[in-house]
């Protein structure tokens, strides 16, 4: 499902971020990235949505290789994968529904299809109808990390990475957010959760790839 080999990414300016990085991930799996602050951990979810590029190296999302893919084919890349952020990144002057709505726009859907599916993935995120017309600056953050989550998923891709999604949250609405990527898991998406909070991974038990200073040391 993803594969990486022997990637390496330097940004202008000489920071070596990424160093002869190679793993895989198994379609269905759920696994956590780990690793202090400067690591790599944002950089390598980056490179699986050609955010930024690998200087050397192979990558492989879904049976695509990535690496030499055309401008042209990005957007298809960006529907395999859904992306949540730390800080939400929703538009604040859009509504619930408007937010979730972006990625069917582009996709062509019919007002009414868009609707229906809006409303179903609202619901697996566990907000009800009356979310719908709310502003996101009117919500509490972990109810906008959900609309995020539903964002991410609304085109139902084959794999989810989210980046230290918890990292604005409380501790029981990490928990919260934590068991819907757990949930979204079961439903068969392959997830990657970014983070340097080791007790979160203590936690949930699942297969950790640990960076240090750009390199995989465990996983
Ligand atoms: N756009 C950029 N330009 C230059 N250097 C960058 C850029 N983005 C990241 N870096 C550097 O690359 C290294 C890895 O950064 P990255 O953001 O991937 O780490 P991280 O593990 O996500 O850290 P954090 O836990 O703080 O989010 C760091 O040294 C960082 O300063
Ligand atoms: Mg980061």
């Amino acid at each position: 499902m993803i594969r990486f080999f022997r990637v390496s990414k330097t940004y202008p300016g000489g920071v070596t971020a990424l160093e002869d990085v190679s793993f895989t991930v198994a379609k269905g799996e759920f696994v956590f990235v780990t690793g202090p602050s400067g690591a790599g951990k944002t950089t390598l979810l980056k490179l699986m949505i050609l955010a930024e590029h690998p200087d050397r190296g192979e990558i492989l999302i879904d049976g695509l290789n990535i690496t030499r893919l055309p401008p042209s084919k990005v957007p298809y890349l960006r529907r395999k994968v859904g992306f949540v952020f730390q800080d939400f990144k929703l538009l604040r002057d859009r509504t619930v529904f408007e937010n979730v709505a972006l990625p069917l726009e582009v996709a062509g859907y019919s007002p009414k299809r868009m609707e229906k599916r809006i409303r179903q993935v609202l619901r697996l995120v566990g907000l009800h109808d009356g979310y719908l017309g709310q502003f996101p600056p009117r919500l509490s953050g972990g109810e906008q990390q959900r609309v995020a989550i539903a964002r991410a998923l609304i085109n139902n891709p084959p794999i989810l990475v989210a980046d230290e999604p918890t990292g604005n949250l409380d501790p029981e609405l990490t928990i919260e957010i934590m068991d819907l990527f757990e949930k979204t898991h079961r439903l068969g998406t392959t997830v990657i959760v970014a983070t340097h909070d080791t007790s979160l991974v203590a936690r949930y038990r699942k297969r950790a790839i640990a960076l240090r200073k750009g390199r995989v040391v465990e996983g």
